[in-house]
């Protein structure tokens, strides 16, 4: 009986962990990625966020080939506008999500967007295969200077076990993204996720938020149990050093 009362699963809305936290993976600046597309909308999505306890956010637009608009000078020209207009208690900044693609390099002259003191640099590949020099890629963000933050590790289908110790073992850093917890991307992600955390193979966590409605039913499946809410604290922690230094 004791048992089962402590290792019951909490909903994270049940948790306190969202209240104060500082999220460092978001779509939220409008009209530039595949994320929230309007003032409008972003407006509505910080209030329910703030509702939830979550009031910093590093904005984290997609920067790859396919959205060839997106460099340094427009992002922080579409960011200072709509951040003049924020509400008051909304705390918000500036980095991005650089796809690995054939575009990544070229954006090393203006400066990488980064999260943080520590120049950290928020890098994604495709979900089912690498690019052909992952680790060179990577390579060369740290000798410019930079620290690779992998996004949501636990999605890429191609990556084994040794690879994400490896890949730790060079010094870089690993961002969960939250909804993979609740199995929202399947179950291999959620798998690999559990996997990590457990293991304290994450640095970071993130919501990867896109829209409101995904990020809500997504919240409604995020059941943790004690072991897990332990383990998130210490990312979040995290989450609000790197934010607030
Ligand atoms: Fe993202």
């Amino acid at each position: 009986m004791m048992f089962s009362f402590f290792s019951r699963k909490k909903n994270i809305l049940q948790t306190g962990l969202l209240e104060g936290m500082a999220d460092l993976h978001c779509h939220l600046l409008p009209g530039v990625d595949d994320g929230v597309q309007t003032e409008e909308e972003a407006a509505t999505a910080l209030r329910a966020l703030s509702e939830m306890g979550v009031t910093s956010f590093y904005l984290t637009p997609h920067v790859m080939e396919d959205l060839p608009l997106n460099n340094r000078s427009f992002l922080e020209e579409a960011f200072g506008k709509w951040q003049a207009a924020l509400p008051p208690g909304i705390r918000v900044k500036l980095a991005a999500e650089y796809m690995l693609d054939a575009a990544f390099a070229s954006h090393l002259a203006d400066g990488y967007l980064t999260i943080g003191n520590d120049r950290l640099v928020l890098v994604e590949t495709s979900y089912l295969s690498p690019p052909p020099d992952l680790d060179g890629m990577l390579y060369d963000l740290t000798v410019n200077g930079y620290t690779p933050l992998i996004a949501h590790p636990e999605r890429y289908v191609y990556m084994e076990r040794e690879k994400y110790v490896s890949l730790k073992n060079y010094g870089y850093k690993f961002q969960l993204n939250l909804l993979s917890l609740a199995g929202f991307y399947g179950r291999l992600p959620l798998e690999k996720s559990r996997y990590l955390l457990k293991n304290g193979l994450y640095d970071y966590a993130g919501s990867d938020f896109h829209n409101l409605d995904k990020h809500r039913r997504g919240l409604a499946h995020l059941s943790l149990h004690a072991s897990e809410r332990k383990e998130l604290r210490v990312l979040l922690d995290h989450n609000n050093e790197i934010f607030y230094k």
